[in-house]
């Protein structure tokens, strides 16, 4: 090895290395790399300090301005529930038949109301609200219902819901089961009937037997012309809208065991505000029902 020296070519001082007379040269660091590079040193012991950095068994060191992606995610949660706090009080204290005139209520609630429905109702009556026939769950998207269609009744369907045993102010009713009230033939010839009132496919002698049969068993519930009665939750037989299907074979079904639809009550579960958004967002869908007197 040789010693360390000058090299004349470029005055830079040589390693002291030396293969077969090559040489090799000291040249210093750059002094911007060297001073970038104290830099990040530097960086880093102060973000260290600041910041969570190193991993522990169970998270990491906190860093001393306490910050972290959680506490950033709770103060954002925090902001939009205190921006909301201000329309979920007007919503609950606002006179429901007047929501829709107020412009920027009614769309925060029917917005509001669209989450609610995805999370607690499509389950039921499916994401679209066009409700499942087989399992008897009403579609909302229509105009036709069975307890009513204004905003308040919608509101009062939803806190108490249908035929629970959760709360005693569900709305209730039951329609007897015919099945030994009326003979096999009564009970085909009042299906003919039912079938008549929406001009469906039916034997017109059987359906004139029975319409007497109609008048006495089921004008009560469901009306002299088949009209329903939102009272007690019949539906409108007249319509071309069926809850359990039309079909000849599934009127007789609901006449000899007669099924009946259980929906749970969401007012103490949602709360005020939440029922009312997301009936604001059902009353949107089903064209939207105005109080009779107006
Ligand atoms: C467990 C199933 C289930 C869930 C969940 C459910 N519903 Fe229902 N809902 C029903 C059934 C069944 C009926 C029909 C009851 C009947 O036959 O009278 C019904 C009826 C209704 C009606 C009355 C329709 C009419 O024509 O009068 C409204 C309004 C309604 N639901 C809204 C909602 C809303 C809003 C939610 C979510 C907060 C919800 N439902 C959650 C099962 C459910
Ligand atoms: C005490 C009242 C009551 C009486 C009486 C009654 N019903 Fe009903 N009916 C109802 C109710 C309530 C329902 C809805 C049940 C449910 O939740 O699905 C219903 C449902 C029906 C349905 C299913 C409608 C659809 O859209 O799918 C038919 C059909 C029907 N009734 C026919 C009759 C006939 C025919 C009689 C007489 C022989 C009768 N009902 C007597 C209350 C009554």
């Amino acid at each position: 090895m040789a010693d360390r020296k000058i090299d004349p070519e470029t005055g830079t001082e040589t390693t002291g290395h030396d293969w077969d007379g090559i040489e090799e040269l000291n040249t210093p660091l750059p002094r911007w790399w060297l001073w970038t590079f104290y830099g990040t040193i530097v960086w880093g012991v102060i973000y260290v300090i600041l910041f969570p950095a190193w991993p522990l068994v169970n998270g990491a060191t906190s860093g001393i301005l306490g910050w972290s992606t959680r506490g950033d995610v709770a103060a954002e949660t925090e902001r939009v529930a205190l921006s909301n706090a201000d329309m979920n009080d007007s919503l609950v204290a606002v006179d429901l038949a007047a929501l829709e005139e107020n412009e920027d209520l009614h769309r925060f609630a029917v917005q509001a109301g669209a989450s609610v429905f995805r999370t607690y109702c499509s389950q039921c009556h499916g994401a679209g609200a066009a409700g499942v026939q087989a399992s008897g769950y009403p579609n909302l998207l229509d105009d036709d219902w069975l307890w009513g269609g204004t905003i308040e009744d919608i509101v009062y369907t939803v806190r108490h819901g249908i035929r629970n045993e959760d709360d005693p102010d569900a709305r209730w009713s039951e329609m007897p089961a015919f099945d030994g009230i009326l003979s096999d033939e009564e009970i085909t010839a009042v299906t003919h009937h039912v079938r008549s009132l929406s001009d469906l496919e039916h034997d017109a002698e059987a359906a004139a037997f029975g319409s007497d049969l109609y008048l006495d068993n089921c004008a009560s519930c469901h009306g002299d012309n088949g009209l329903g009665d939102r009272f007690v939750g019949a539906p409108n037989l007249a319509d071309a809208i069926w809850l359990r299907g039309g079909s000849q074979e599934a009127i007789e079904a609901q006449l000899r065991a007669p099924r009946h639809g259980v929906m749970p009550p969401w007012g103490e579960r949602l709360g005020e505000a939440e029922v009312r958004a997301v009936s604001a967002y059902v009353h949107g869908l089903g064209g939207g029902e105005r109080p009779a007197s107006e």
